[in-house]
Parts: structure tokens; C-alpha cells; sequence
């Protein structure tokens, strides 16, 4: 049978079990020309938060009762077409579910002998390329200059500030608690680490003297106001996401957030904010990312961590806790 996870109903703020339903389908047949994919990895990301909102937005909400959407990985278990055999793996739109099927000319072939398959989620998927277009093309961080990252240690924030590194900008990430900031510092080679449940004043005095030049963008609220008055003259902030926003209604401030930055130095320093959506600009240069990133993996200079959850099952109390700054790294489910 094909487990899937429905949208039951809408999240009133932060999203409850109750707001998702497990169900057991037959398992598709797959027509002419189209493939079945059994998952093996579904990924769970900030951005699904939204798709359970019925507000217009660049992409469609979930309808209630529908799968919830995702990226996940998978090999080939029937095919109709030559393209793919069965145990290909195969990257795509599959959702919270452990079977799909889809046309062959739809999916994306993976090697595993290139890396491993679930890092065409993380490092070599979205993220990765979430992170490599916004410095590309927003941030673009030069030696020597500030470069300091929110959510750090999570999927984008890890590859976005090490692409920083690589370019020669000094780079300084926030995120929550001791052992993701041990972790930003001593293995992605972070220049120092900020600990935003601390005193994140004292904190990005003591790590960024000079101000800031780039600042990129996840998490918005308390952290995005203590940065943005630590602004140099032709800053650039990415941004990204506010995922301490996502769980309130659009338009309101989020709890205990305090009030917005007063926008007036945007024109004095000179300061460019640019929000993106990586699916407007980055697929298109998806072959070269992934050509340049593997590079770096392959020459020790691109770390990544996931955190896999176990079971489709558990699929809704992972998204929950990574809404909450339970994930450490990547957040993925393994459909073992
Ligand atoms: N624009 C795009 O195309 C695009 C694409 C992908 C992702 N994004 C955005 O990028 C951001 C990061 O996504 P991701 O997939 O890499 O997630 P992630 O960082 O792996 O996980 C989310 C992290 O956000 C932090 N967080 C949650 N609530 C917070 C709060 N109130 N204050 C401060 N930090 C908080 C937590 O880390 P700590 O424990 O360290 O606080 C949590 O682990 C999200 O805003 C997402 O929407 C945008």
C-alpha cells in the first residue's frame, strides 16, 4: 500500500498533529511514458509551512485533504519508458507519500556514485542552490568583507556561509544553543558563531567590530533587528526567508518580535534588501551549481549535516520541531 500524509485541515499558528491525517492508497500502476517511484528520502523545508495557507502566494496551497507537497528521492521500482530501469534514482516533486508515479520526463536521474542520494535534498538540492543563488546574485560577499548568516547550522545557512568562506569573506553565523554554534565554528569552518538565545547585541559587537556587509536572511524578527543597525555603507541583506514569521497570519507581527526597523538608514548607507524565490532563477543553472559544488565536496571544502527522522509516520512531528529549532542540519525522513 502507498502511505500518504493529507493536509486534514488548516494550522491555525504553529501546526498540531491534529492537522494531518496518515491514509493507505493502493499503489499507482504506472501508464505509458510514466515511471513508479518508490521514496526512499522525503524532505521537509520551512517553505511547506505556507503551502498549508490558503493565501495567494508564488505557489498554490495544499488543498485540504490533498498530500502534503515536498522534493524527495527515490528509485525506479516499475518503469514504462526507456529512460529509466528499475532501481534508478530519481529526484522530483513526489510529496509526503511513499509511492508515486510520474512521467519519466518529469524526473531528475541521480548518480549515487556521485554522492550520496539524499544530498539531492540538502547540500546538492534546494538549499544548496537556495544558498549558491542568493550570494551569486543578491549577496555577493568580496574578501575581506562581513558576511553573517542566520540559521546557520540548518540546510541553507550551512552552505550559504560556507560559499562565503570560499569567496574570502569573514563569516559569522547565528543559531540556537551551544552545540549548533560548536558546530558552525569547528566543523563548517564559520569564523565565530552567535548564539541567538544570548545577549545577540554584546554578541555581534564582539564578532563583527567593523559592522556587517552582507546579511543573510532566515529567520527575520529578534535577530534581523539586531543586525540591520550593524549595517555598512552598501550593504546588502538576502533576503531569504523569516521562518519566526511563518506560523502567524499574514500580515501580523510575529509573537514577541519587536517592532520593525526604522528603514531610514536603507538610504543613508546605501543598502540594497532583495528577496528571491530560487525556483524563479536557480533551476535553470541547476547543472552548474551542482558541478561547482561537487568540486567543493570533493576538495573538503563543503561540509554539510543531516537530521533524518525514521518513517513516513513521524513526517508531521519532524516538520513541527523544525519549525521550533529542533533540527540540527538538513531535515529529512527516511521512508525505511
Ligand atoms: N527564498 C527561497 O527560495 C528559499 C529556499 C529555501 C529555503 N528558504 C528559507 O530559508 C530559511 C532556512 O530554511 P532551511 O530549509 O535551511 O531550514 P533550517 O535552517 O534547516 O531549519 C530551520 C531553522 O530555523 C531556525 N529558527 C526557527 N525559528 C526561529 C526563530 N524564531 N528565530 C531564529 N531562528 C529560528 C532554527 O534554527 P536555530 O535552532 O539555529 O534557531 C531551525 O533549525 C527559511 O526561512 C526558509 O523558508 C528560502
Amino acid at each position: 500500500m502507498n502511505q500518504q500524509i493529507l493536509l486534514a485541515r488548516r494550522p491555525q499558528g504553529a501546526p498540531v498533529a491534529e492537522d494531518f491525517r496518515l491514509v493507505e492508497t493502493p499503489i499507482p500502476d504506472p501508464g505509458p511514458g510514466d515511471v513508479l517511484v518508490q521514496h526512499r528520502f522525503i524532505s521537509l523545508d520551512p517553505y511547506q509551512r505556507g503551502r498549508m495557507d490558503d493565501v495567494k502566494s508564488y505557489s498554490a496551497p495544499v488543498a485540504i485533504g490533498g498530500v502534503m507537497e515536498c522534493g524527495a528521492v527515490g528509485q525506479v521500482a516499475a518503469s514504462s519508458d526507456a529512460r529509466f530501469r528499475e532501481g534508478d534514482w530519481v529526484l522530483g516533486g513526489f510529496g509526503w507519500q511513499s509511492y508515486s508515479v510520474r512521467p519519466a520526463k518529469s524526473l531528475i536521474a541521480i548518480d549515487p556514485d556521485e554522492a550520496p542520494p539524499s544530498t539531492a535534498l540538502g547540500v546538492l538540492g534546494m538549499p544548496g542552490l537556495t544558498a549558491w543563488v542568493g550570494l551569486e546574485d543578491i549577496g555577493q560577499p568580496k574578501a575581506g568583507e562581513m558576511l553573517v548568516v542566520s540559521a546557520a547550522s540548518g540546510a541553507v545557512g550551512q552552505v550559504a556561509g560556507q560559499l562565503g568562506k570560499i569567496r574570502g569573506a569573514k563569516v559569522v553565523g547565528i543559531a540556537g544553543g551551544a552545540e549548533k554554534c560548536a558546530f558552525v565554528k569547528d566543523t563548517l569552518g564559520f569564523d565565530a558563531a552567535i548564539d541567538h538565545r544570548g545577549n545577540l547585541d554584546a554578541q555581534l559587537d564582539a564578532a563583527c567590530p567593523d559592522g556587517i556587509d552582507v546579511y543573510w536572511e532566515n529567520v527575520g524578527g529578534a535577530v534581523q533587528a539586531a543586525v540591520f543597525p550593524r549595517f555598512r555603507d552598501f550593504g546588502r541583506m538576502v533576503m531569504c526567508g523569516m521562518i519566526s514569521q511563518y506560523n502567524t497570519a499574514p500580515g501580523a507581527a510575529a509573537a514577541g518580535a519587536p517592532p520593525g526597523p526604522n528603514l531610514g538608514p536603507v538610504v543613508r548607507k546605501r543598502l540594497r534588501i532583495q528577496g528571491f524565490i530560487v525556483s524563479d532563477t536557480g533551476w535553470p543553472r541547476y547543472g552548474q551549481f551542482r558541478k561547482e559544488m561537487l568540486g567543493h565536496i570533493k576538495a573538503g571544502r563543503i561540509k554539510w549535516r543531516e537530521d533524518v527522522a525514521h518513517g513516513l509516520a513521524n513526517a508531521p512531528a519532524a516538520f513541527m520541531g523544525m519549525l521550533e529549532g529542533q533540527n540540527f542540519g538538513k531535515q529529512l525522513v527516511a521512508l525505511d
